[in-house]
């Protein structure tokens, strides 16, 4: 594989979620936030908020930021032109879901090579009203999610991921057999059981209507995603509410 320090930067990529008390200083912010603006975007359909109140911030970390998509400040740039908005939300949204992850990675790696960790945290979703509250956010901006920030003060080993020939499917979708599913499963439990990062993190996903048999020597992460997205929100009715919350309305139906 090739190497140079752009990759080694992102390849040494894991999420941080114990700081130092060091506090990053306004020009490394300005920074990464610049270079998460130099991503590629569609239609520039974000904006950041900024917390540094390290008390109230999740896993303590000085910063906290909060990557909203928003419609809000890029409907007045149309209206200076004389122009409304009728592309439905759902295009905009997913542009602009594009556009913020982009942008948020930007700032990942930016961070990263300046010496700071990062996490993200994807409860923004769920919390979207509340968020709006707090920060004002006007009608047309939606929290999409908050990314900690902060100097490591824990340096864990980087996580894994599938086999790239699981990932990496040239010219045609393969078929799938079971010998290529039990390998990528594999790779993915073995990496995390060995760090022990599910018992590290006490992060065992409840079961509602099974019966447990798992512990920490054999929860990983297979199981802890299927728990994840096997028991909860059959509907998209609590995501609708708080996208309506917000001021963007997308239909509930489901896409053919
Ligand atoms: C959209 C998104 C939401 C996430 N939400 C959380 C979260 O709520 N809490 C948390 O501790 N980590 C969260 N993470 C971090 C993932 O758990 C982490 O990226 C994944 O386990 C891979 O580990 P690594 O980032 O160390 O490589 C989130 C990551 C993403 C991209």
């Amino acid at each position: 594989m090739k190497s140079n320090l752009v990759i080694q930067t992102m390849l040494d990529h894991k999420s941080i979620r114990k700081y130092t008390d060091e506090v990053p200083s306004d020009e490394v912010i300005k920074t990464i936030v610049r270079v998460g603006q130099q991503a590629p975007f569609a239609s520039q359909y974000y904006s950041v908020l900024l917390s540094r109140d390290r008390e109230r911030n999740p896993y303590k970390a000085p910063l906290l930021f909060t990557i909203c998509i928003d419609s809000y400040k890029f409907e007045l740039i149309m209206a200076r032109r004389n122009w409304k908005l009728v592309t439905n939300d759902l295009t905009l949204m997913l542009f602009g879901i594009q556009d913020a992850a982009l942008m948020a990675e930007n700032m990942v790696i930016a961070g990263r090579s300046l010496g700071l960790g990062s996490c993200f945290l994807g409860s923004a979703l769920y919390r979207a009203e509340k968020i709006a509250e707090q920060y004002d956010l006007p009608k047309r901006v939606f929290p999409l999610v908050q990314l900690v920030m902060g100097y490591p003060a824990e340096d864990p080993p980087t996580r894994p991921r599938y086999p790239i020939e699981f990932t990496l499917f040239e010219d045609k979708y393969p078929k799938l057999n079971q010998d290529t599913i039990s390998k990528a499963m594999q790779q993915m439990d073995e990496g995390y059981l060995a760090q022990d990062y599910y018992r590290n993190l006490n992060a065992k996903i409840k079961l509602e209507n099974r019966e447990e048999t798992f512990t920490y020597d054999n929860y990983s992460w297979t199981e802890h995603i299927c728990r994840k997205w096997g028991q909860w929100y059959p509907d998209p009715k609590t995501l609708l509410e708080q996208l309506e919350k917000c001021g963007f309305h997308i239909t509930g139906k489901r896409l053919k």
